[in-house]
């Protein structure tokens, strides 16, 4: 039981969120297509770490989106600010504490393949941890094997891919691999990515979604990509870029989950 737990019951105003939503990099604005009804900084909440990277609020926010109760992280804090890759726990283990049964994940991310270019979305099918590090590496008991086969949930994909070609959004699917950053890759680590089976490099998502997996929740993770991978274009890559391009596949992104949620405020599904 986390200290933010008690602070947040009474600001849920009776409702039951079942969904929790995590806002990476410039995918904060989300946040103004939701009908808000409280947030608070992280800061002010016992236990929360604090990003100190630009394009991340930092805020919990309780909100209906398309009617769906909800509790969304904007901005995370990232294994590159300290080295821990425990650092989302507490935000995580709250959720869980609350009630959250889904939580979905969002980053930007660069693209390795030349079919999948600046703007476009990919729903997380898999991932490859390749920054070697669990945010489970020092707890005990059995319960830190977790198991990862199925880590991104088939029904949450499903419903995530019903809701984008109800749309007429295309929504691909592929493999994210974690990179530690904060420095991009090199030519040569793209070009192992590419081989490796990765569709998407990121700095992010890989520890949330093991933690997540550990507190029993169902993962559902999607990309933004921002940017070809380093040495598929020649052009230097850099966090502005990342800024600059996420809200604009963002907002794609944010109408495939708006038409999701909509669909549990009518079934009740998640709600
Ligand atoms: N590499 C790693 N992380 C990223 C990238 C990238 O090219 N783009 C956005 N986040």
């Amino acid at each position: 039981m986390t200290v933010a737990i008690d602070a947040l019951r009474p600001h849920l105003h009776g409702l039951r969120p079942r969904t929790g939503i995590v806002l990476g990099s410039g995918l904060g604005r989300f946040v103004e297509a939701l009908d808000v009804l409280y947030r608070v900084s992280y800061a002010d909440l016992p236990g929360f770490p604090v990003s100190r990277v630009s394009g991340h609020a930092g805020e919990l926010v309780v909100a209906r989106a398309s009617g769906t109760p909800v509790i969304v992280l904007s901005g995370r804090v990232h294994f590159y600010e300290s080295g821990d890759a425990n650092a989302m726990r507490m935000p995580i283990e709250t959720l869980a504490g609350l009630g959250i049964e889904n939580l979905i994940l969002t980053n930007s991310a660069g693209s390795v393949r030349e079919d999948l270019p600046p703007g476009s979305v990919l729903r997380t099918a898999d991932h490859i941890a390749f920054s070697g590090r669990s945010p489970l590496i020092g707890m005990e008991g059995d319960d830190r094997f977790v198991g990862m086969t199925n880590a991104y949930d088939a029904a949450l994909a499903a419903r995530m891919d019903a809701a984008a070609a109800r749309l007429g959004e295309t929504l691909q699917s592929g493999v994210y691999m974690w990179f530690s950053g904060p420095n991009f890759e090199t030519p040569a680590e793209i070009r192992m990515a590419r081989i490796l089976g990765a569709d998407a490099v990121g700095m992010s998502t890989v520890p949330e979604v093991i933690l997540a997996r550990y507190f029993g929740l169902k993962v559902l993770a999607a990309s933004v990509i921002t940017n070809y991978g380093a040495g598929m274009t020649g052009a230097e890559l850099s966090h502005a870029e990342t800024k600059e391009m996420a809200p604009k596949g963002g907002e794609r992104l944010g109408r495939i989950l708006l038409a999701m949620l909509e669909e549990d405020a009518d079934g009740a599904a998640t709600g």
